[in-house]
């Protein structure tokens, strides 16, 4: 492709794919790394979303006939030291700078789609990209503010004596509808 064809907005995406492999990547290695279960399934689900983000933009780079380039992140060294590292998971998060509810990661994406130059193809793309992130987001804040102790605790699991007793319930509910008999319909009286 000539550079003049060249879509102004290249770059964008391949930052997007740097930035979200990078992203699978320490999620993943905190989700194994942490003795919490909850926050280890909530990292996975994250990391996946990052990596599923990574292949959809790397995919939209070669369709419009461009190889990704990988750029070397200087600060991901001590990010991966971060996560591996024996500090508790609050701690993590404070020193990783994410799920604490700043507004710079909104912005950032809000610029994205700035670039009106977009094609509806990729605009579609950043349109689910950019829910997802910010779905992420609020996932990411809630876990760090339970591992601070704060806000609702997780919810309790449902056991198998609680299912029981609630179907026990609803086929007792079920039963004595079915011993009801039928309504009579009313009589008409006869018109003359
Ligand atoms: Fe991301």
């Amino acid at each position: 492709m000539s550079s003049s064809s060249k879509p102004s907005y290249l770059g964008t995406l391949n930052a997007i794919v740097n930035g979200e492999r990078k992203a699978f990547e320490f999620l993943d290695a905190w989700a194994m790394k942490t003795t919490n279960p909850d926050l280890s399934a909530m990292l996975k689900t994250v990391a996946l979303r990052e990596a599923e983000h990574a292949a959809s933009f790397e995919k939209r780079m070669c369709e419009l006939g461009y190889e990704f380039q990988e750029k070397k992140d200087p600060t991901f060294k001590k990010t991966m030291e971060i996560v591996l590292s024996n500090s508790d998971d609050a701690e993590k998060f404070e020193k990783l700078d994410i799920g604490l509810g700043g507004l710079d990661g909104e912005d950032r994406l809000l610029q994205l789609l700035a670039d009106k130059n977009i094609d509806p193809h990729t605009g579609a793309l950043l349109g689910r990209f950019i829910a997802e992130e910010r779905d992420s987001d609020r996932l990411l804040q809630k876990a760090y503010q339970r591992t601070k102790g704060v806000g609702p605790a997780p919810e309790e699991s449902v056991t198998l004596s609680d299912l029981q007793k609630q179907l026990a319930r609803l086929t007792k509910i079920v039963s004595g509808l079915q011993d009801k008999p039928p309504k009579k319909k009313p009589k008409r009286r006869a018109v003359k």
